[in-house]
C-alpha cells in the first residue's frame, strides 16, 4: 500500500508577488497554529518576477496582521506541479484558465478557484489583482484570503483527518 503523505497545496496568481504569496503566508501561519502537516507552495502563471521577493506592499500589509512573507521568492508554474500537488488553487478566473490550458487532462480536477473554499462566507469569487492599485487593495486581498484559508483548513480537516 502507498504510504500516506501530507497533502500538498499550490497557490497561484499571475506574478507570484502579491496575491499567491499572501495566501501562502496566511495558509502556512494558520496551518502552523492548527498543527496540521500540509506542504504549501505558491507560483505565478507569468515569469515577470521570478526570483523576486513579494511586493513590499503585500509584505507590509501581511506584517500588520502578524504574517511574514519575506522568506518567499517568486517562481513560475511548471507542468510537473500538476502531478506534484493535490490542489492547485487559482486566485482569479484568468489564472484558472491559464492553469487549465497547461494542465494534463488527468489532473484537471485538482485545479480550482481558491475562493471556492470561502463557501457561504465568500464576498467575491475571485481575489482581485492589487498590483496597479492602492494599499486598500492589499488589505482586501488579506480579508479575502483569510476567509478562504479558514474554509480550506476545515476542508483539510474533513478530507485528511
Ligand atoms: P499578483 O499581482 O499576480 O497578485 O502577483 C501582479 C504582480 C505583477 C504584475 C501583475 C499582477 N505585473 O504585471 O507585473
Amino acid at each position: 500500500m502507498k504510504p500516506q503523505s501530507s497533502p500538498r497545496i499550490l497557490l497561484v496568481c499571475l506574478g507570484n508577488i502579491c496575491r499567491s504569496p499572501t495566501a501562502h503566508g496566511v495558509l502556512e501561519h494558520r496551518l502552523n497554529e492548527a498543527a496540521l502537516d500540509v506542504f504549501v507552495d505558491s507560483a505565478g502563471t507569468a515569469a515577470y518576477h521570478v526570483g523576486n521577493p513579494p511586493d513590499h506592499r503585500a509584505t507590509a500589509a501581511a506584517q500588520r496582521r502578524g504574517i511574514r512573507l519575506d522568506h518567499l521568492r517568486a517562481r513560475q508554474v511548471a507542468t510537473d506541479d500538476f502531478e506534484r500537488f493535490d490542489l492547485v488553487l487559482a486566485m482569479d478566473r484568468e489564472n484558472l484558465e491559464d492553469l487549465l490550458a497547461l494542465c494534463p487532462i488527468e489532473h484537471r480536477g485538482k485545479v480550482r478557484l481558491f475562493q471556492e473554499f470561502a463557501g457561504e462566507r465568500a464576498v467575491l469569487r475571485e481575489v482581485p489583482d492589487p498590483y496597479y492599485g492602492g494599499d486598500d487593495g492589499f488589505e482586501q486581498v488579506l480579508d479575502l484570503v483569510e476567509v478562504a484559508t479558514e474554509g480550506l483548513i476545515e476542508h483539510l480537516r474533513r478530507e485528511c483527518p
